[in-house]
């Protein structure tokens, strides 16, 4: 009975952060309520974040009236402006508290040093992101192993992730987007993320995963992926993983068959004589240092890591892409321009050295990394005291560093909201910060798919360029939703009309 209550409690909880879209304000309110019934709130809680040492001196702290949930309401609602406010008043170096928890951002290249250049059990990824990714990708793959093991499978994914096999790639992405573009006719409006969120998959899946799994992306499986990529969602992020939610039945569920599925392709390839060139046969060739292979649940959760990390990612900053593009109609034309220019009248079959030799579309892809960095936030937990900027930072703050607040500091870029693809060609003062601008992170940590999510978006660009004129809908340009956990566009329509060559 107690157990039929509890359930039904916890549905109500799923239903209500379904049905508030994942966000952050509803989201925090309802989890609170949620806490708060379970008898969780404890005093505690506050007192870790009050200095018990006169000696040390503590970043300084903005305080709220709202006990434990804090600023997260207003950080909620606009997180950027909410932080620039406080670097204007406190700083590169301050802490606040949200939901019970402290959080200590570092702003700015120079503070940012600190976490890109800390021991990972110092400044720690594992406590942040296992309770997120671990249901996701499954045990033994990333945050769920030590870091040093983590760091040899991203040097395994790495060599898969190579020049020769972008040069395979390329062809398959532009097949994939002119397949899926058939659909669109020669003219009207598209509801542009989620075109690309499809594109980005189909593509993913086409050159991470192979040919034999790329062919089960049906319908079917697509919901799998989407299913469990619900795991990432502010529910996982804040509530107890032992609850049993709809949304996370639904994720471990949708691991289980996907995993399944993998295993057989793992199989069949491990079984056949001949050996394919792609990343996973990479992957079932490859060996950690001590000489052990990857089994088959460490290669199925690598190939769902692979494709998961660059979904919203590379999919987010696609779609803003195309909204610069469609905003500034001279620059559009400009980079249809490239395209002939690089690859001739005709416009042939893209290949790897014409992608690269697309400048102008790389600096428009640079420039819209910058404005809207798809990770907002690179966050650790702190495990042993963190001396930054004359400031101690105790451990229990969760440390943070913004790629959107670094790539728009006033002292650091000029004209700073300004979309300008042009400014990497000038003198920069950013050029002479080292973390100034960080959409891939940095250190240890930093990302392995950086030059696969160039090769992907800028192929898929360019096909969308060569077929298609994109504007605005009556000058509409997308404002930001800060509620999803990457910042998406909001209402991301778009207005196409194919191109008289
Ligand atoms: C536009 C596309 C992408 C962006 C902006 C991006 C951004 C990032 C950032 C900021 C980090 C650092 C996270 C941290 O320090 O906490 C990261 C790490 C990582 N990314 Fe990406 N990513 C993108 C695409 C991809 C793709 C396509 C893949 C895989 C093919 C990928 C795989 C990874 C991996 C494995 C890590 C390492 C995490 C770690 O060591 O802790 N990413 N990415």
């Amino acid at each position: 009975m107690l157990l039929a209550l509890f359930e039904a409690g916890s549905s109500l909880i799923d239903n209500a952060v379904e049905k508030v879209g994942d966000n952050l304000t509803s989201m925090v309110l309802v989890t609170t309520a949620f806490i708060l019934s379970m008898g969780y709130l404890s005093k505690a809680v506050f007192k870790q974040f009050q200095p018990h040492d006169k000696e040390l001196k503590y970043p300084p702290y903005i305080p709220s009236s709202i006990p434990f949930l804090g600023h997260a309401i207003a950080f909620g609602k606009s997180p950027i402006e909410f932080l620039e406010n406080a670097y204007e008043k406190y700083g590169p170096v301050f802490s606040f508290t949200m939901v019970g928890k402290t959080f200590t951002y570092l702003l700015g290249s120079d503070a940012a040093t600190l976490i890109f250049n800390s021991k990972n059990e110092e400044l720690n990824a594992e406590d942040v992101y296992s309770r997120l990714t671990t249901p996701v990708f499954g045990k033994g793959v990333a945050y769920d192993v030590p870091n040093p093991i983590f760091l040899e499978q991203k040097k395994m994914l790495k060599t898969g992730l190579n020049i020769s096999q972008f040069k395979q790639h390329i062809p398959m992405i532009e097949e994939e987007t002119k397949d899926y573009l058939k659909r669109w006719g020669d003219s009207g409006e598209k509801n542009l993320f989620e075109a690309l969120s499809e594109l980005i998959i189909l593509t993913a899946s086409r050159c991470l995963h192979g040919k034999e799994i790329r062919d089960m992306l049906d319908e079917k499986v697509a919901q799998l992926y989407a299913d469990l990529d619900g795991g990432f969602s502010h529910a996982a992020w804040l509530l107890p993983g032992w609850l049993p939610l709809p949304s996370f039945r639904r994720r471990d569920r949708a691991h289980l068959e996907i995993k399944n599925i993998f295993y057989k392709v793992i199989q069949k390839r491990r079984q056949t004589e001949e050996k394919e060139d792609d990343i996973l046969q990479t992957l079932i060739d490859a060996t950690y240092k001590d000489g052990r292979p990857l089994n088959d649940d460490e290669i199925a959760g690598m190939l769902i890591g692979l494709l998961l990390a660059g979904q919203h990612t590379s999919s987010t900053t696609s779609a803003w892409l195309g909204f610069f593009l469609a905003k500034d109609k001279p620059l559009q034309d400009s980079c249809y321009a490239e395209q002939k220019a690089v690859c001739g009248e005709e416009l042939s079959p893209l290949k790897y050295d014409q992608i690269k030799d697309l400048t102008l579309l790389d600096r428009c892809l640079k420039e819209t990394l910058r404005l809207r960095p798809p990770i907002m936030t690179m966050m650790r937990m702190a495990r042993t005291p963190q001396k930054v900027a004359g400031y101690t930072i105790p451990p229990g703050h969760q440390v943070c560093v913004s790629p959107t607040v670094n790539h728009r500091l006033q002292d650091t870029w000029l004209q700073r909201l300004d979309f300008n693809p042009d400014r990497y060609l000038h003198e920069n003062p950013a050029a002479g910060e080292k973390f100034a601008y960080i959409p891939f992170g940095a250190g240890r940590h930093r990302c392995i798919g950086e030059n696969f999510a160039y090769v992907q978006i800028k192929t898929i660009w360019s096909t969308m360029l060569r077929l298609y004129e994109f504007d605005l809908v009556k000058g509409y340009f997308p404002t930001v939703n800060y509620t999803t956990m990457i910042h998406t566009p909001n209402n991301p329509i778009i207005r196409y009309k194919r191109r008289v060559h």
